[in-house]
């Protein structure tokens, strides 16, 4: 065979809409999902959870269980073997103990897994696993969160808890106009469709573990930490995965499953069900957060002060860093900002989507909504008067701010030109007529990833890259990159993800997926070209050459690199009964170039549904008393569904990153940012009333009446 002849290829893929390469095979069922994948001997595996919201285990009852039909074991703190939890992972963090099962009799949350009852199918794993009976010493549980504890405390996580600029009373007290707001949000969950699965098998001293997650890489080298395994000698995949939101790394299921597979010498699997995800796969926390806000009467802030309250388990400190989303917007003479956390007897949280920017984001973009009312200023237009020229904290440049265009194309298709400010005078029959802007952003970066490309004998190209296509199209994405750094034909590649095998590589995560493995896809295929002579013979085993972008990306110097929107939305509101219905929204986004504008468009309308869920029914109800959720499955937990959705739009400018090879900047998150603020500010458009807390459920509206 001949080596494909290279020539300039007629048309580009990169931006071209192109279907889910692999469509076919999800819907028709041949796409195998982590729990579906056939293993011969295997075993099922089934948690079993704390009844109590904190205590000590005082005894399982195991003998009874072991007794019923297909039993094996059961694993719990008395028998488990010991495992290593102090240490700091790949991702920066160090593990949430909630992963490392069995370790101890204490019980710090209502959900905390208290043994695993394993069998020789699922449905006997799971009928001994609820006759179970566990005897608790039950404690005295905390599970209230509330603006003035006094526990609360500043964290870092992923960025500096505080940043502080300027006099902030001193600018306050010289301000024209001042708005001081609290706004809240409520706990929330992600609930990919696909729960949460995994199953372990050991080979010959290797560990090889089938499962869900948003990097292969990361699982591997979080679970050889846990077990104390060199992670050469273990191998996570996960080829095909059904949403994760930040929900899918290392969880309680796969170090249980390890375990369980390594007790017992064979195949073990263990899948979680909806109803354990809501305590097991982490959730985003509630937040309380106050917005001080301060402008000249023409609308310049000269004061910003945005505080954020989030909540962690005592186990495990994670931060929603709702305040950071402050320090990219908009510059202020004196601003400040602040991450703080309270510890509660409660499920640790984790990313979700847009972790700090989508609560974050709603405060915000609320408040600037009322100082703009406040001014007698469009809300536009304020926000186009407060654009920064650099990072309003960092001080750093910007790579690219194209907040401006987004405003500018949005309220043109919007027809935001027509809009009577004036609150609570539209009605369309029984139905009171309001419409509401906010801006978003969201970070774009890229981190260190490799990649392999085969040129093979048969005249196609195959990629292997432990990406993760967590339903975002990122496999089909990576194909058009790559047949455009290799300049051929889509249907002349083929890309294998989801495989600790072909080499570290980025998460789908933090919006950074697709761009950083893209990088190392361009790297890799432009290194193979220069290997390829036309006319040369390619040997039977292909010729592959391998790329790391370590360097290139360290090499990237500190800049502001985020992506920016504008989102829209009208709704009409039942002063009867309160229901809020949103009719239309549009997001217009500068997010980088857009690889494939079909998949594109579903992951910023995915996050605008998102806003849409979030600003109108999503809330994770605790129980003070009991200390656990009050109907947690998707009936009692409402995710807005095709009724709740109307026509959306999303839409993006021109805004290729210069400094990416392929001009990427990541999509995967900013899609929600501000959608929620934008439904919140048009419901006040249409009452006159504001509504500071999420969701805005129709008691809400009728306690908070008409405008007066
Ligand atoms: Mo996302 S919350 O970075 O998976």
């Amino acid at each position: 065979m001949s080596a494909p002849t290279v020539t300039a290829a007629a048309t580009r893929a990169v931006g071209r809409e192109h279907v889910r390469v692999e469509g076919r095979d999800k819907v028709t069922g041949a796409a195998r999902y982590a729990g579906e994948v056939p293993f011969a001997d295997l075993a099922h595996g089934w948690l079993v959870l704390s009844t109590v919201a904190r205590g000590r285990i005082e005894e399982i009852v195991t003998d009874p269980v072991l007794e019923m039909p297909g039993v094996l074991a059961v694993l719990h703190h008395g028998n488990a073997p010991r495992l290593e939890t102090d240490f700091v992972g790949l991702m920066g963090t160090r593990p949430d103990p909630t992963c490392a099962v069995f370790q101890h009799d204490r019980v710090p949350h209502a959900g905390w897994p208290v043994a695993l009852v394993v069998a020789e199918t699922s449905e006997q794993a799971r009928e001994a696993a609820e006759t179970l009976v566990v005897h608790y010493e039950q404690q005295h549980h905390d599970v209230e969160f509330t603006a003035a504890d006094p526990a609360a405390y500043p964290v870092d996580g992923h960025m500096p808890a505080i940043t502080d600029k300027g006099d902030l009373e001193a600018e306050l007290a010289a301000s024209a106009v001042v708005l001081d707001a609290e706004y809240t949000t409520p706990e929330e969950h992600h609930h990919p469709m696909e729960p949460h699965a995994a199953t372990a098998r050991w080979d010959d001293g290797r560990l090889e573990v089938t499962d869900s997650n948003q990097g292969a890489t990361w699982v591997v080298s979080e679970l050889a930490n846990i077990f104390r395994l060199d992670p050469a000698s273990v191998r996570v995949r996960s080829e095909h995965v059904g949403g994760g939101f930040g929900s899918k790394g290392v969880r309680a299921h796969q170090v249980a499953a390890v375990m369980a597979a390594s007790v017992l010498g064979r195949p073990v699997r263990v899948a979680l069900t909806r109803r354990q995800m809501f305590t097991l796969a982490g959730h985003r926390s509630p937040t309380i957060q106050r917005v001080r806000l301060g402008a000249d009467a023409d609308g310049r802030l000269r004061a910003l002060d945005h505080r954020s309250l989030s909540r962690t388990s005592t186990v495990y400190e994670f931060v929603e860093p709702s305040a950071g989303v402050a320090r990219v917007m908009y510059d202020a003479d004196a601003h400040h900002t602040e991450n703080k956390v309270v510890r509660l007897d409660v499920p640790s949280p984790t990313w979700m989507r847009a972790p700090g920017e989508a609560p974050g984001s709603f405060a915000l973009e609320a408040a600037l909504d009322e100082l703009a009312e406040k001014c007698g200023i469009d809300p536009i237009e304020l926000r186009l008067r407060n654009e920064p020229d650099k990072g309003p904290v960092s001080g750093l440049p910007f790579a690219s701010r194209n907040l401006r265009a987004c405003f500018e194309e949005g309220a043109r298709r919007f027809g935001w030109d027509r809009r009577d400010p004036r609150p609570g005078v539209r009605r369309d029959g029984r139905w009171l007529l309001g419409t509401g802007t906010a801006g978003a952003s969201f970070g774009a970066g890229a981190a260190p990833s490799t990649a392999s490309i085969t040129a093979e004998a048969d005249g196609h190209f195959t990629v292997r890259i432990a990406a993760a296509d967590i339903g975002t199209g990122a496999r089909t994405a990576l194909t058009l990159v790559a047949a455009d750094a290799l300049d051929v034909p889509t249907e002349r590649v083929r890309v294998r993800v989801g495989d600790s095998a072909f080499g570290p590589a980025m998460i789908a995560g933090g919006s950074m997926g697709t761009r950083s493995w893209s990088w190392a896809v361009t790297a890799a295929a432009g290194e193979l070209r220069e290997r390829l002579v036309p006319g040369m013979q390619i040997p039977e085993q292909g010729i592959t050459v391998r790329s790391d972008t370590t360097e290139a990306v360290a090499a990237l110097v500190r800049k502001e690199r985020h992506s920016f929107g504008a989102q829209f939305a009208e709704v009409a509101v039942d002063p009867a009964t309160g229901e809020v219905r949103v009719r239309r929204m549009l997001g217009i986004f500068a997010a980088g170039r857009i690889v494939n504008p079909l998949t594109a468009r579903g992951q910023f309308t995915g996050g605008m549904i998102w806003g849409i869920s979030m600003a109108l029914h999503e809330e994770a109800a605790r129980d003070g008393h009991f200390g656990g959720l009050v109907g947690a499955d998707l009936a009692g937990y409402h995710v807005a569904t095709h009724a709740d959705v109307p026509h959306i739009e999303a839409d993006w400018v021109d805004d290729p990153d210069p400094e990416d090879p392929v001009g990427i900047k990541g999509i995967g998150e900013i899609g929600v940012v501000g959608a929620a603020a934008a439904v919140a500010n048009a419901v006040w458009h249409a009452t006159g009333v504001r509504h500071r807390g999420l969701p805005i459920r129709p008691d809400r509206v009728l306690t908070a009446g008409p405008r007066a």
